[in-house]
């Protein structure tokens, strides 16, 4: 199996992008045989209002996290998006076979675009610049969150659209969600998923927040009306998120956690939360220190990922050209 996942660099890192994508990076770069490969997705970042100085930091530092968070550069490939020239070929090529009807009803595109004085075209056909991301590398599963279904429907729809067009050319790709913490919500607003763009700063845990900023974050969270501690998103979203957490952060079962607070208060749930993700960030946030003081380093790890990166790319993108019906150079 050939593993393909992106994250963009903007944006700081928060425990839902760590608890629905980079542990699921981690847990795969072993598992398949195929390989893994995972793109800090640079390019995307440019569609919507960014500072350029901070792109090239942020890259960086994401860099820094993916192998401090535990990815390794001996057993997967990790590299820029715009190293590897073939993504943003591919993105124009597939935007043959894309609707424009299909890209208007992304919510992720609703949600970004609106009440915006500006918003860029980039911001519209994003979701082809990740079909091509994943189908240039023949991927078969793409491991995300929740809110990037949407997207993964369409890379589907274009691999399929392309194939019965132009001949057999792409694996139609297959996402998976982690069975927990596929959507981690705003701990200030648990009905609204947690996000560095449109959620509250507060109720944003960050990855490499320190730890009395994380115990705070968790202190304040909002909880919902009641005092039982159960399992029931849709009726107690606070809690529930709340559990979520402390399920993966500690290792236990969502049942189990339930268990273990039956006849406790909402406090004790808050603090031990708080704790258990402290404990859970603290050797990431020392390693990350440690890889991020180097950056020599750092770009060299990234341009051995982007010519992997390139080399298992191009024979698929040589066979679009081809398909297509280009002239061969
Ligand atoms: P991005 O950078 O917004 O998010 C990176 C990953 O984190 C997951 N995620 C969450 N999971 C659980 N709870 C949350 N609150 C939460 N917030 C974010 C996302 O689902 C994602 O897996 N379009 C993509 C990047 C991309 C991509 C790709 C992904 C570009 N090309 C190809 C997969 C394959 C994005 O903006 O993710």
């Amino acid at each position: 199996m050939r593993v393909f996942s992106g994250i963009q660099p903007t944006g700081a890192k928060h425990i839902g992008n760590y608890i629905g994508a980079m542990r699921q990076y981690v847990a795969t770069q072993d598992a398949n045989e195929g390989g893994a490969y995972f793109c800090i997705v640079d390019l995307h970042s440019i569609t919507v209002e960014y500072d350029p100085r901070d792109l090239h930091d942020r890259s960086l530092d994401l860099a820094a996290l993916l192998f401090a968070v535990g990815l390794d550069a001996d057993r997967c490939v990790l590299f820029c998006q715009s190293h590897v020239a073939a993504h943003s070929e591919a993105a124009w090529l597939l935007s043959a076979v894309t609707g424009f009807g299909q890209l208007g009803r992304m919510t992720q595109f609703k949600e970004k675009g609106e009440g915006k004085e500006f918003v860029s075209a980039g911001l519209f056909t994003y979701p082809v610049l990740m079909a091509g991301d994943i189908l240039l590398y023949q991927t078969d599963i793409v491991p995300i969150g929740d809110d990037q279904r949407q997207h993964l429907e369409l890379a589907r729809d274009v691999a399929e659209r392309f194939n019965s067009r132009y001949g057999e050319t792409f694996k139609v790709p297959r996402a998976v969600y982690p069975e927990v913490g596929a959507r981690i919500m705003d701990l200030q607003e648990p009905t609204k998923k947690m996000s560095t763009t449109n959620g509250t700063p507060q109720g944003t845990v960050l990855v490499l927040d320190d730890p009395d900023t994380i115990r705070k974050k968790f202190k304040t969270a909002v909880t919902d009306s009641g005092r039982e501690i159960r399992f029931v998103p849709e009726e107690k979203p606070g809690v529930s998120n709340l559990i979520e957490i402390l399920s993966v952060a500690s290792g236990r079962p969502i049942a189990e956690v339930e268990e273990d607070y039956d006849g406790r208060g909402y406090g004790d749930l808050k603090t031990d939360v708080g704790e258990a993700v402290v404990e859970l960030f603290r050797p990431v946030r020392e390693r990350y220190a440690e890889l991020r003081s180097d950056e020599d380093e750092l770009r060299r790890l990234l341009r051995i990922g982007a010519e992997k990166a390139q080399t298992t790319s191009a024979p698929t993108l040589h066979h679009m050209y081809e398909r297509m019906g280009f002239v061969a150079r």
